[in-house]
């Protein structure tokens, strides 16, 4: 492959195929391969007025071995059935999801970047109702689609710390809306306070909850955590993402001996912290240098602003070297595709 796998950002590149199933009549059609990056849709489809639609992002790795991995899939599947559940559209069987991410994957195979380059291959399943409504109500007809690309890093640093801007004057997802489902509308309203971020020169907004604005919500596309105290720390709100990434992150943190409280943490905490970080698929582990609270004109630091803290580190390492086949999948995590 003519690709410089050391520097991909996280951008569109286009790959041979990706797969594609319709729901109609009750049923999904038989998976089938495309080459076409572009989708036929009535204009009247209700994901272009109404916001139905899902996504998904998972990655798959080329480990030490040779293999290429994908992480935890099932989880996502399962995810997607929720938010398809809360959304009121068809749900994709989680053995259908697994099966076109598998497809896609190896007929994507080239793409995935070797080992040891710190790239990935992104994985975007999608689920949007495609049949035509004018009044605000489900659609009867769905297209569920996997595509795939090979992507670096989603923060430009890697894994060095990055600066994060505490968001006060927008919500992405309100208390009882939609924030643990992972549906557009809830990226769409947090474009603004993202790209506004971006321009002060942070890496992303940090969002409060919606209702008291007193405790951490999350990091723009990835979950909060902190350690202090020998514990892992990550808020418990109704609207953030349950994310994967954090999950597993949970679970080793338990297996390094140290505490987890998934509890709502108050922004003060942050002054308590001796390291935190934001953690999902595309962010892997971002260690957090600085957090900014704007409005409050506060600032929190982190140790060395320059590099992760050693808990942070030896999460991380313990992540990618499972999913690398650096690291013994002892969880059963991964499986291996060829
Ligand atoms: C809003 C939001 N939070 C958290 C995450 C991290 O979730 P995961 O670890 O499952 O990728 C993501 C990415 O999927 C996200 O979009």
């Amino acid at each position: 492959m003519d690709l410089d796998w050391k520097n991909l950002g996280f951008n569109i590149i286009k790959t041979d195929y990706n797969v594609r199933t319709v729901f109609r009549n009750g049923t999904w059609s038989e998976l089938e391969v495309s080459s076409d990056e572009y989708l036929p849709i009535h204009m009247g489809a209700t994901c272009l007025h109404y916001g139905q639609e899902s996504f998904e992002g998972l990655k798959a790795y080329t480990g030490a071995d040779g293999k290429i991995r994908l992480f935890r899939h099932r989880e996502n599947a399962r995810r997607m059935i929720r938010s398809a559940r809360g959304i009121l559209m068809a749900e994709v069987p989680e053995e259908l999801f697994m099966e076109a991410v598998e497809k896609v994957v190896l007929l994507n195979k080239k793409y995935v970047p070797p080992y040891g380059l710190g790239a990935s291959l992104y994985i975007r399943p999608l689920l949007i109702g495609t049949g035509a409504e004018v009044g605000v109500r489900p659609a009867s007809e769905y297209t569920f689609l996997v595509f795939v690309m090979p992507v670096g890093p989603y923060f430009k640093t890697g894994f060095k710390p990055v600066d994060m801007m505490i968001c006060r004057d927008h919500d992405r997802a309100a208390p009882q809306g939609t924030g643990h489902l992972k549906v557009g509308g809830n990226y769409a309203a947090s474009m603004s306070s993202i790209s506004e971020a971006h321009q002060k020169g942070y890496a992303t907004a940090m969002y409060l909850d919606a209702r008291e604005k007193k405790y951490i919500d999350e990091c723009g596309p990835a979950n909060f955590f902190g350690i202090k105290d020998n514990t892992y720390v990550t808020p418990k709100s109704q609207s953030i993402l349950p994310s994967i990434t954090n999950k597993s992150l949970q679970v080793l943190a338990e297996s390094m001996g140290m505490n987890v409280e998934i509890r709502p943490v108050p922004v003060e905490e942050l002054a308590e912290f001796d390291e935190v970080g934001a953690c999902g698929t595309a962010a892997v582990i971002t260690p957090i240098g600085k957090v900014v609270d704007v409005e409050k004109d506060i600032t929190y630091t982190y140790g060395d602003t320059a590099k992760a803290g050693p808990i942070t580190t030896k999460l991380y390492e313990t992540l990618v070297g499972i999913q690398n086949r650096d690291i013994e999948d002892s969880f059963a995590w991964t499986k291996i595709l060829d």
